[in-house]
C-alpha cells in the first residue's frame, strides 16, 4: 500500500509557524499561542493540498509574495473559530426585549427615527437572526418603526452562510416552536432536513466583511446596541482595549455594548457603565 504524504506529515517548522501566527495576528489580532500548532496544521491541511503545496514554508512564501493579501485573508478565515448557535447566552436577548426595546421603541417611533443594531462578530448568522426574531416579536406594536441589524465578521465564508440563512434542523432546535414556524420555512425535496429564515426577516440584516481592527468601520455610527460576543477571548489585552474603545465610539449615548459571558473588560478603561453580566451602557 502506498503511503500518500500530506503536508502535515512534513515538519511544520517553528519558523513557518512563527511567520503564520505573526501574519494572523497582524491581520486579525487573533493570538495563536505555541500550543495551537496542531490545530493550525489541521485547519490548513486541505488548503495546502488545494494549492498543491508540499510544505508550510512554501505556503509562507505564497502568503508573503506581492499577491499574498488574498491568501492571508483566506488564512485568517480558516484559522478563525466560528462556533455559535441560536439563543446563545439567552439573557442578552431577554435584556433586549425586556429592557432596551420597551424603553427605546416609543421614543424612536415618535421621532420616526430608525433602530440600529450591530452584530460585530456575527459568524454564520445565528446571533443576528436571534436578535432579529427578538426584535420582530417585540415591535409588533410599532409596525411603522424602521429597524436594521448590521451583521459583520472577518470571515467571508461565514458571512456567505449567514446571508443564505439556511440551517440544518438540528441547529434551530433552540428556537421555540412557534417562532420557528413564524420565521423559518422548512425545506422540501432536496432541502429536507434544512430550513431557511423567511425573507421578511432576512432583509432586516445587512452583511458586510468588517475586521474589528480595520481603519474605518463601514457601518453607521450611533448604534443603539452592539453585540460583540465571544470574539475578544481570542485577542490580547491591548487589542481588546482598542476594539472596545472603537465600538464604544460607535454607540449612541445611552446605547449598549454586549460581550460574551466568558469575556471581561477588567483592566480596560472604557468609560461604559456596567448594567448586567456582559452588558455595558454608554452614558
Ligand atoms: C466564536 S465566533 C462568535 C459568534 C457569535 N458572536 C457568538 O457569540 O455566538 C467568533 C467570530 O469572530 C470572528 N472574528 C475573529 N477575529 C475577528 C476580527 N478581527 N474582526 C471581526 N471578526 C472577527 C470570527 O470569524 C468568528 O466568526
Amino acid at each position: 500500500m502506498t503511503n500518500v504524504k500530506t503536508p502535515v506529515d512534513h515538519l511544520f517548522s517553528s519558523k513557518a509557524y512563527h511567520i503564520l501566527s505573526d501574519l494572523v495576528f497582524q491581520h486579525s489580532r487573533i493570538r495563536l499561542g505555541p500550543d495551537k500548532r496542531a490545530l493550525v496544521a489541521n485547519r490548513l491541511r486541505k488548503r495546502l493540498q488545494t494549492l498543491e503545496l508540499d510544505s508550510y514554508e512554501e505556503y509562507c512564501a505564497v502568503l508573503q509574495s506581492p499577491h499574498g493579501a488574498a491568501e492571508v485573508e483566506e488564512l485568517v478565515d480558516l484559522i478563525s473559530t466560528n462556533h455559535t448557535r441560536f439563543y446563545r447566552e439567552p439573557e442578552h436577548f431577554t435584556f433586549l426585549t425586556r429592557r432596551v426595546l420597551p424603553a427605546l421603541a416609543p421614543e424612536l417611533n415618535a421621532a420616526r427615527a430608525p433602530l440600529r443594531l450591530w452584530s460585530a462578530a456575527a459568524s454564520s448568522g445565528e446571533e443576528p437572526y436571534t436578535m432579529a426574531i427578538a426584535i420582530a416579536e417585540c415591535l409588533q406594536a410599532f409596525p411603522a418603526l424602521k429597524w436594521q441589524i448590521f451583521a459583520t465578521d472577518i470571515s467571508r465564508r461565514m458571512l456567505a452562510t449567514a446571508a443564505q440563512g439556511v440551517y440544518p434542523m438540528d441547529a434551530v432546535k433552540p428556537v421555540p416552536p412557534d417562532l420557528l414556524k413564524r420565521y423559518f420555512q422548512k425545506g422540501v425535496g432536496g432541502r429536507t432536513g434544512f430550513c431557511r429564515v423567511k425573507p421578511e426577516l432576512r432583509q432586516r440584516l445587512q452583511f458586510e466583511r468588517v475586521n474589528l481592527f480595520q481603519a474605518h468601520y463601514p457601518v453607521p455610527a450611533k448604534m443603539h446596541v452592539i453585540f460583540c460576543r465571544n470574539v475578544m477571548i481570542y485577542f490580547d489585552h491591548a487589542s481588546r482595549a482598542e476594539a472596545v474603545s472603537r465600538l464604544a465610539h460607535h454607540l449612541t449615548p445611552g446605547g449598549y455594548l454586549v460581550i460574551g459571558h466568558s469575556e471581561s473588560l477588567m483592566g480596560i478603561r472604557h468609560g461604559l457603565h456596567p448594567v448586567q453580566h456582559g452588558v455595558f451602557q454608554k452614558t
